[in-house]
Parts: structure tokens; C-alpha cells; sequence
């Protein structure tokens, strides 16, 4: 049976020889979704499968108690290590990176592929509608069950559903409170029942650990500033990720979903800074 989606991610970026271990703390833990990446440069996606190897091993979680999600990365956000042949065409390279995913995390399939980030910032261009068709066909495949888009603003969501493209199931972004919790992207993923990833959370938004009331809210309810700001993305309906390499943060960080905020509170934490 597919699982459905978890209500936080854990993700392994930045992790190198610490990331098999660390993944392995966090399913010990508690988390059941796992992020990573076919781009060596920022992720050891092998090392994530040896983590996820030694969890099976001891009989801690199956393949099917998992929500693992990876993703497909352009040549210009990578390094030497690519996961495909550069001179082959971005369909090939699609299935080329998949395949290799699906080896290191010794599994047939993944729950969600991503696009990384679009071709260019400035909007949805041929390359990236190519890589989508590309995603759709792995989908078709079964060799992952949902898809998502990464990076993207407004624009790039209007033009990719101007060419009548499959809308992703996710959008996974970089989450600033300065521009309304992303706010615009947020509105288009509720009006398209498109689930939002956020991350960065904490490290996007310092302000938000200077303001009086989450500080307040932390005390009152005997948790921790970050505590507070996931809680707030969960009651936004966001799905937020967590990259902490911390055993006390990782249990911090599932227990915010604990936390009580009013619906005024969860108002006055978005109008903080946007
Ligand atoms: N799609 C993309 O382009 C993209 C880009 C960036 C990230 N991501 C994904 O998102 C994941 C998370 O990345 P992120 O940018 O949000 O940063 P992060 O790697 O989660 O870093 C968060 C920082 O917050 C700290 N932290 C976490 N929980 C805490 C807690 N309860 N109390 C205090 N400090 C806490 C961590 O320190 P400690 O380690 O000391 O806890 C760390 O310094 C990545 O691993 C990756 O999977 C995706």
C-alpha cells in the first residue's frame, strides 16, 4: 500500500560522511519522509541509502513505512559528479538520474521526483517542459508516485499551467518571511491543491527570532523559538523540511506539531515581516 505523505520532511543536504548516520538517527527518531538529491555537490544521496540499509536491517522501518522523495538536477547545478551523460538529451538524462537514484537508494521506486529548479529564473522555458514530460513519463513508469517542482516563483507556476502541463503535486521552496511566507507561491498551491514544501525556515528568517509574540508563545508553551516557526508552517498547511543534525533538535522539531497557537497568532506570525 503507498503511504500517504508525512507531515515533516527530513532533509540530508550539506551532510557528506555524517549523512548515512544521520539519516538513520532521524528514522530512529521519528521521521518517515526523507529528502535528498541526485546532485552531489549538496547531497550524498548513496549515503542516505546507507542509512536507509541499516534501518532496514534492524528491523526499525520497511520500505513501505517510508515517504522518500529525490530530485532531478540541471547540469549547471552540479558538479563533475554528474548522475547522467552530459551530452545526452534532458530525456535521457531524466531517466539516466532516476535510475541512478533508485540504485542508491536500493528501491524500484521513490514516492516523489522533483525538478530541482527551473532551467532560468526568469521563467518556464522548452528545457524545463522537455524535463517535465521526461518526469511525467517516470511517473507513468511507477517508478516514482507523485512529482514536484522546486525553486520556482509565480511565473514559472502560471506558464508551466499556460501550456497545460500536469500540475506537480509539491512545491518545495525556500520559505522567507519577508515575502509574506512566500505568500504568492502559497496562494497558487492552495487554489491548485498543490501541497507546500518549505525550507529554510530558520535560517531565512532571523527576524522572526527577534519578534516579542513567538517568543512569548515559545515560553507559554515551554518550547523553543524554531519550535514555534514549524509549528506555525503546519498550521499553514505546509509541509516544512528540517536539515538538523542535532538528536535533541530532531526530537524538538517533531514535537512541534504539540504546540497550540491561535488562529490571531498564526495571523499575527504571518503579517510579521511581509
Ligand atoms: N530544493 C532546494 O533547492 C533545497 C535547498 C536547501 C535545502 N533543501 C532541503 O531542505 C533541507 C533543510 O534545509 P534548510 O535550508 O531548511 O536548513 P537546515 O539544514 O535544516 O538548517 C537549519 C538550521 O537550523 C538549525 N535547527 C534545526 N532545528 C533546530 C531546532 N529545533 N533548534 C535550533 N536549531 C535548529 C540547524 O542546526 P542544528 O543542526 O544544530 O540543529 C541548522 O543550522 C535540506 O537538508 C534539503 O533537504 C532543499
Amino acid at each position: 500500500m503507498p503511504i500517504s505523505t508525512p507531515a515533516f520532511l527530513y532533509g540530508t543536504a550539506w551532510k557528506e560522511d555524517r549523512t548515512p548516520a544521520l539519516t538513520e538517527l532521524a528514522l530512529r527518531t521519528g521521521f518517515r519522509g526523507i529528502d535528498t538529491a541526485n546532485q552531489r555537490r549538496h547531497y550524498f544521496e548513496a549515503g542516505v541509502g546507507e542509512g536507509l540499509a541499516a534501518a532496514y536491517r534492524t528491523g526499525l522501518v520497511t520500505r513501505d513505512d517510508l515517504f522518500l522523495q529525490t530530485k532531478f538536477t540541471y547540469q549547471g547545478g552540479q558538479d563533475h559528479r554528474l548522475p547522467y551523460d552530459p551530452a545526452a538529451d534532458l530525456a535521457t538524462q531524466v531517466a539516466q538520474s532516476m535510475a541512478s537514484s533508485l540504485e542508491h537508494l536500493a528501491s524500484d521506486h521513490v514516492d516523489s521526483y522533483v525538478l530541482h529548479g527551473p532551467a532560468s529564473g526568469r521563467g518556464w522555458s522548452g528545457a524545463d517542459a522537455e524535463v517535465w514530460s521526461a518526469m511525467v513519463r517516470e511517473r507513468d513508469a511507477g517508478r516514482t508516485r507523485l512529482l514536484g517542482v522546486s525553486n520556482v516563483s509565480l511565473r514559472h507556476l502560471e506558464q508551466m499551467a499556460g501550456t497545460g502541463a500536469e500540475l506537480p503535486a509539491f512545491v518545495q521552496n525556500r520559505c522567507f518571511a519577508r515575502l509574506g511566507w512566500d505568500r504568492d507561491v502559497r496562494a497558487f498551491c492552495a487554489a491548485h491543491r498543490v501541497i507546500y514544501q518549505g525550507f529554510s525556515l530558520l535560517t531565512a528568517n532571523p527576524e522572526v527570532f527577534r519578534d516579542r509574540l513567538v517568543a512569548e508563545i515559545a515560553r507559554r508553551e515551554r518550547a523553543t523559538m524554531p519550535q514555534v516557526v514549524f509549528k506555525f508552517a503546519l498550521a499553514m498547511g505546509m509541509l516544512p523540511l528540517t536539515g538538523t543534525s542535532d538528536a535533541e533538535h530532531m526530537t524538538q522539531d517533531l514535537a512541534s506539531s504539540e504546540l497550540t497557537l491561535s488562529p490571531d497568532e498564526v495571523r499575527a506570525i504571518e503579517a510579521i515581516s511581509g
